[in-house]
């Protein structure tokens, strides 16, 4: 089982300035919470309690602000600068001494997951002890985004960078596991075109040796990567059509520790006292 995973949380943000101009993109509200919470709930359904956040050089304060240490959640939550965008297989890099021998997940930052059958899938996913998965799932819009094409095996034959002659319309989500070579072929990799290491070229050396597998996301599932202003909203929609129909919220984060058995009753009534009084708490009173 993977235990360790990284949230890429840093980046420029420049499709959505001025928004983040002063405020990081993943500390800006997703409805109801940061959209910190979002990635970081998903590492916690794939039961993972060690987590590197990785946030922009000076950010670290306001990280530390909302998410401490882990401790409220029964995890080890630990933080490392990025001192400027140097491309997504930089985690690895930053990372070196977090991952020491293991095997790692990785999500950006801005990622958001939700459907059925995602726990069973994303613990499916965790199992990796050999190679790298990747959760791909259908778009309309391939030319956007990184793709995969599959055969009939459901095995990835190849990938590209946003092409602009169709391949095939399974994007590759911001959501990862490797097997510990990942360190090592991140540091072999020279940057792009754009001056920034690829995950498509991380990818490729997997593939290179068939230790390239995938996983799908499914029909029932939504993925949506909040970066530009209209998904943003988008996802702050989806989230309130969720919660205010269901009355169950995505991506508290004190409810999957607790499900998970990570934290006990004493620690929700700190996170009441924590947050305040907001229904957030009122949510988390509910649960006790
Ligand atoms: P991007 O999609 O590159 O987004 P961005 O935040 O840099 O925004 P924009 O493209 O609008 O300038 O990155 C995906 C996620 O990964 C995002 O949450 C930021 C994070 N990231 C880092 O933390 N470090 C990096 O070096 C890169 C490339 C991204």
């Amino acid at each position: 089982m993977i235990k360790k995973g990284i949230i890429l949380a840093g980046g420029k943000g420049s499709r959505m300035s001025p928004l983040t101009k002063a405020v990081n993109k993943q500390l800006l509200p997703i409805y109801d919470k940061p959209l910190i919470f979002y990635p970081l709930s998903i590492l916690m359904l794939a039961k993972i309690k060690d987590v590197l956040i990785i946030v922009n050089k000076g950010q670290l304060d306001q990280y530390r602000k909302i998410i401490p240490n882990g401790d409220n959640l029964g995890m080890k939550i630990t933080y490392k600068e990025q001192s400027t965008p140097k491309g997504l297989p930089d985690a690895f890099i930053l990372g070196e001494k977090f991952i020491g021998k293991s095997n790692v997940a990785l999500i950006l930052g801005d990622n958001f997951f939700y459907g059925q059958n995602l726990t069973t899938n994303l613990i499916k996913s965790s199992k990796l002890t050999k190679g790298a998965k990747v959760l791909l799932h259908r778009v309309t819009k391939p030319e956007l985004f990184g793709v995969a094409k599959i055969n009939n095996e459901k095995k990835i034959i190849s990938i590209k960078e946003k092409p602009k002659k169709y391949i095939s319309d399974l994007a590759i989500t911001g959501l990862y596991f490797f097997d510990n070579k990942v360190v090592e072929y991140s540091k072999k990799l020279k940057p792009s075109k754009r001056g920034e290491i690829e995950i498509v070229d991380l990818l490729n050396k997997y593939k290179k040796t068939k230790n390239l597998y995938a996983n799908f996301l499914g029909r029932g599932g939504a993925w949506l990567d909040t970066g530009s202003m209209d998904d943003y909203y988008k996802t702050s929609a989806f989230v309130s059509a969720v919660e205010n129909r269901q009355g169950v919220k995505i991506a508290c984060l004190e409810e999957i520790a607790f499900n998970n058995k990570w934290i006990n009753k004493n620690h929700i009534k700190k996170s009441i006292k924590f947050y305040g009084n907001c229904d957030y708490s009122k949510y988390l009173q509910k649960l006790i």
